[in-house]
């Protein structure tokens, strides 16, 4: 099961999927922060959400090859509880912090503003993968003439660039930037596709069981990855799909292939399924906006 886009309740689809498929969840869960997502997925009592998460991880991580991982968006209020559960099943790599770049205006006046997300990055074994290379950012020309020294000349390093280190300072999506699309909570391609590209091989599978936007799908599809997607909300559903769409076509144009003949539309009855082609077979990577 590839490159599909489901607009369902996540718990069902993942039961559906067969145990050691998967390479790489991208997990964007609501936060239980009551946000409105058009449904009442963020409206959970502290227990029943700590619950949920539990539900759907649960049936989630055995759908991870030994090589897999998983990373999970979470905030610092039930980034505690998450992690411990997670620690039982999987290896902790990495508690990364997203730094949204909020400017300072005002809030909190009781405690210090929070600006940014915790994102927990889990490998199923000692084996998981990992390719620091596709995402090493480079040296701008100022450093790298300040590391000219005969101590620095031939590093590694210094050619392929830096370890983008656990302190992720990205911004969140504005009204002005071109990727933004209507939601609430819709993340930047530059967050997800460093994860992509370093945690699934080409060709691999991501799955993403709380899609939104379809961040992950179109960075898939750039990156020559395969995607499961499922988002409850409709409308969004119909962004998924729209921005799938979009990525295919364009890179139909660089590949010259015809986008129309490789997209299959399947409608089940009682939800709507849109299925893609994605094609692997390419050497050539269609880069984000
Ligand atoms: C934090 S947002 C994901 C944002 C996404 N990463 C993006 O970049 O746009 C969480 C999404 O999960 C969806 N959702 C909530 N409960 C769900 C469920 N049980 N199954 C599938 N989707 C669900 C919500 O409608 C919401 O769009």
């Amino acid at each position: 099961m590839r490159d599909l886009i489901e607009n369902r309740d996540a718990l069902e689809g993942i039961k559906e999927l067969p145990d050691n498929s998967i390479d790489l969840v991208i997990a964007d869960p609501p936060y239980g922060l009551g946000k409105d997502y058009g449904n009442d997925s963020d409206r959970k009592e502290k227990h029943e959400f700590l619950a949920w998460m539990e539900k759907w991880l649960t049936l989630t991580i055995p759908k991870l090859v030994d090589s897999g991982s998983l990373y999970i968006f979470t905030t610092w209020r039930y980034s505690p509880e998450i992690f411990v559960f997670l620690k039982k099943h999987l290896i902790m790599m990495n508690e990364i912090i997203w730094d949204r770049k909020v400017p300072s205006m005002g809030g909190s006046t009781r405690r210090f503003s929070s600006v940014h997300d915790t994102i927990g990055f889990f490998a199923k074994t000692e084996k998981y993968y990992f390719d620091l290379d596709s995402v090493r950012i480079p040296y701008d020309e100022e450093t790298k003439k300040a590391r000219t020294r005969s101590i620095f000349v031939g590093k590694k390093w210094l050619e392929v660039g830096y370890n983008p280190k656990d302190v992720w300072s990205v911004s969140r999506l504005h009204r002005i930037h071109s990727e933004r699309e209507e939601h609430p909570t819709q993340k930047p391609i530059e967050i997800i596709e460093r994860m992509v590209k370093a945690s699934c091989p080409e060709g691999g599978v991501v799955l993403d069981p709380f899609a939104g936007s379809g961040t992950t799908v179109e960075v898939c599809i750039r990156n020559n990855r395969h995607y499961i997607a499922f988002e409850l909300n409709r409308k969004y559903y119909g962004i998924i799909v729209r921005r799938a769409q979009n990525a295919i076509k364009e890179k139909a144009s660089v590949f010259n292939f015809d986008a129309k003949a490789n997209i299959k539309l399947v409608t089940p009855r009682n939800h709507a399924v849109q299925k893609f082609s994605l094609f692997t077979d390419s050497s050539k990577t269609v880069t984000s906006r």
